[in-house]
């Protein structure tokens, strides 16, 4: 285990790395099945997609493309603002792709519903959403993953890719923050 100073911020750890292992191994091969064929592209929503969006695409050995699109719905906070803004388009055209969707968490689904219209606007062939986590008791916009690793309970967590306000993203784990971290 390496040294951390993050670790003492922490109050339990909802998913162990060794469970998240497990998991992204089984979505890539569900993946695998449904897409071995259709040169898919994935699109990260960063910045907390990216360790998830590392893993998947090493599980998922298929011909595919990456791209990435930065969104931000959230300012500081632990809850979102409900606007979606662009902070970094989209590369590559997508008419006629079946686009697969990285996404770190599904909270209020302000974010992706959001997103899935402007994939849908944009042409793209399909649209699946593979989320690492969902919070579905938060839910404000009608939206499913089509893939989701874990449910988790209506608590702010932090780690494997996912921040408090940009912090904790290096932390190995899906973990609780203590609540003196974001109420001080
Ligand atoms: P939504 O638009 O409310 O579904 O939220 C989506 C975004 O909010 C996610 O991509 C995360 O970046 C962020 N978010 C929501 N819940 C959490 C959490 O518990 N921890 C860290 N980030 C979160
Ligand atoms: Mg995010």
């Amino acid at each position: 285990m390496a040294k951390s100073n993050l670790e003492q911020d922490i109050l339990k750890v909802l998913v162990t790395e060794e469970e998240l292992t497990k998991r992204v191994n089984e979505l890539g091969e569900e993946l695998f099945d449904k897409f071995a064929d259709k040169n898919p592209i994935f699109v990260g929503v960063l910045k907390g997609c990216f360790i998830f969006m590392a893993d998947l695409v090493r599980a998922t050995q298929i011909k595919s493309e990456l791209e990435f699109i930065g969104l931000s719905s959230y300012n500081s906070g632990t809850s979102s603002s409900g606007v979606v803004e662009i902070t970094r388009d989209l590369q590559k055209d997508i008419t006629d792709r079946h686009v697969i969707v990285v996404e770190d968490i599904l909270d209020s689904g302000n974010t992706l519903s959001f997103l899935k219209k402007l994939l849908e606007a944009k042409g793209a062939a399909s649209v699946t959403i593979v989320t690492l986590l969902d919070k579905p008791a938060r839910r404000e916009k009608a939206i499913t993953a089509d893939y989701a690793g874990f449910v988790v309970p209506d608590e702010f967590v932090v780690g494997y890719g996912l921040d408090y306000d940009q912090q904790y993203r290096n932390v190995p784990y899906i973990g609780v923050l203590k609540p003196e971290v974001y109420t001080k």
